[in-house]
């Protein structure tokens, strides 16, 4: 543990972290009786808007990383949902002549619908407008209040109501847009209730500090300059805003969006069926081991929410992951530019699988990138279709035709030392490590690597040159089978990035398929799969059919 209490984080590489599960200090396990679990989170998305590309490439990521520790054994808590208060929305749903709950309730409801289509496997759903979360929002409120971090004081300043956010970095104040929305300020001059955050300098500094607390590391700059500022008390209420949960002991104010809002991760945690309780949370999963958001939330993510914990006395998430933006053929999307890539829209016309494998590979999770259509559909293509998708048809084909509709018998295809066993484990560790530090771009490439120097063999091999020699047909044997076997290895690992093409794969294989994203409990079936040697000789082969269809993008998306 390290010196403050938090677990430590080994590092490998610079800049780059790795989850390392400890046991809960002495003093910790006393206080709380806290399940071990992988508590991991999206955002809780805005409802003034359907859902965009960038809210999927968050919860896509974020689906991978829980899909892999299920797999992994890890019981996970995988947390998303909607952030539903605030005057953007108020005014959202004015200007469509709606109520504020009526269009939260269509809004959101197009959220958990998108998700499902999505295959998204989270655990809970959480909405800021649900009444059991107004009861943790006032409980943790008065832990606060009780603690001395409230006090009243005017606020004055330039806000952004697309952001939520008072901009008081004097260089944005000067110029009267948001430099993210590009849209103008509002000058706000009001008395509200303020959080202490003055108080947390010291604890909040040591917090950044620590290596693996905000990650990638390059994102860890920008909020300690933030931070060494010098932290200011942030107003957390609001008095000319209906839309929003009453301040208990205050009347007319309503709290500040994001202080209700970042408690939604606390919400999330309760079962339905409980009493809403902020002192059940630790027994529910928190803290989080991960929030996964945009680069843009950064600062509400580690600077403010940690600051808020300390004060209610609550344990401290493990590590914020802030991932880079979006663009499109190397544009901005927005409405006006009319080339918003609608995730519903591109599922219907691309699939699942090809969408996360795009993102995943192609974008290094912490970069910004570029979605560019002709990449897409070539990477798609050429990886899963051809490369990998190819590999096995082939391959089972032959198998089929020479050794009866089954698995060949193993032969030295068995044998540890059989260079595709060699490349294979090997292509497990890295994934491994990859994915433990969030690197989808690596794992991805470690699956993609074992299937090139699979092909790359078999067409060395050429067994459908050696079968025209009599004689050779152990030799074809033990060959097919090392070819099936690394083929087995590819689809297992790629369980987590792209489940369906994997289920597809391993059922093709006379294999249970892994990917269902269900909670698999007990000691884990696709760790006990990395075993070279895991295909069963003379198992039934079924028919081949592609795998993995190819995209045929004639129009822009
Ligand atoms: N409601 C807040 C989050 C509260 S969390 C307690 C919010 N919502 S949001 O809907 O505006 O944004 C959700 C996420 O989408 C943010 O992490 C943001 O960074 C991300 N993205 C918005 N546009 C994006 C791209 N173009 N590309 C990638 N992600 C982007 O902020």
């Amino acid at each position: 543990m390290g010196s403050s209490g938090f677990p430590k984080i080994a590092r490998r590489g610079v800049g780059k972290i790795q989850f390392r599960r400890r046991a809960a200090p002495a003093a910790q396990r006393a206080l709380y009786t806290r399940r071990m679990s992988f508590t991991l989170t999206t955002p809780l998305y805005y409802v003034n808007d359907r859902a965009h590309l960038g809210s999927a490439y968050t919860t896509l990521a974020c689906d991978a990383i829980a899909r892999y520790q299920r797999l992994k054994s890890e019981e996970v808590v995988f947390i998303t949902g909607c952030d539903e208060h605030g005057q953007k929305i108020q005014r959202t749903a004015e200007a469509q002549g709606l109520s504020p709950q009526a269009h939260c309730d269509a809004v959101s409801e197009g959220y958990r619908q998108l998700w499902h289509q999505w295959q998204i496997s989270n655990d809970r759903f959480v909405r800021t407008t649900d009444p059991r979360h107004r009861q943790i929002v006032q409980q943790f409120f008065k832990r606060v209040e009780a603690n001395g971090d409230v006090v009243e004081g005017r606020q004055q300043g330039w806000y952004c109501v697309a952001c939520e956010e008072f901009k008081d970095d004097p260089a944005e104040a000067s110029a009267p847009h948001c430099a993210i929305h590009q849209k103008p300020l509002e000058w706000r001059d009001e008395l509200n209730l303020f959080f202490r955050l003055s108080r947390y300098q010291q604890q909040i500094e040591a917090l950044i500090a620590k290596p693996g607390f905000i990650a990638p590391g390059s994102r860890k700059k920008e909020v300690e300059n933030f931070v060494a500022q010098g932290l200011r008390d942030f107003s957390i209420s609001r008095v000319d805003l209906p839309w929003g949960i009453p301040v208990p002991g205050h009347p007319g104010h309503t709290f500040y969006v994001w202080f209700d809002a970042l408690l939604g991760y606390l919400t999330a945690l309760l079962d339905p069926n409980e009493e809403p309780d902020l002192g059940l949370v630790n027994a529910r999963g928190w803290p989080a081991q991960l929030h996964v958001i945009g680069k843009d939330i950064l600062r509400f993510h580690a600077v403010y929410w940690p600051a808020m914990l300390l004060s209610a006395g609550l344990p401290l998430p493990e590590r914020v992951f802030g991932h880079g933006f979006l663009t499109r053929e190397g544009q901005k999307m927005g409405k006006s530019l009319g080339n918003v890539l609608d995730p519903e829209s591109l599922l219907e016309h691309c699939g699942r699988d090809a969408v996360r494998w795009y993102l995943l590979r192609d974008i290094p999770f912490g970069d910004d990138g570029d979605f560019q259509q002709q990449r897409f559909s070539d990477l798609v293509n050429n990886d899963l279709a051809n490369t990998i998708g190819n590999l096995l048809n082939r391959t089972s084909s032959m198998a089929r035709r020479w050794f009866g509709d089954a698995v060949p018998p193993g032969g030295g295809g068995v044998a540890a030392s059989h260079p595709l066993a060699v490349a294979a484990l090997s292509a497990g560790e890295q994934f491994t490590s990859a994915m433990d530090l969030l690197d989808f771009r690596s794992a991805a490439e470690a699956c993609l690597h074992l299937a090139i120097t699979t092909n790359g063999y078999l067409n060395e091999q050429a067994p459908w040159k050696l079968m025209k020699q009599e004689g050779n047909g152990q030799l074809v044997g033990s060959d097919l089978y090392a070819v099936l076997e690394a083929t087995r290895w590819v689809a297992v690992l790629l369980a987590p990035l792209v489940p369906e093409l994997s289920d597809r794969m391993l059922q093709q294989l006379g294999q249970t398929p892994f990917a269902s994203g269900a909670s698999l409990g007990g000691p884990s079936a696709w760790l006990a799969a990395q075993h070279w040697g895991g295909l069963q000789p003379g198992l039934a082969l079924p028919e081949p059919q592609p795998v993995m269809q190819r995209l045929e993008l004639e129009a822009p998306l």
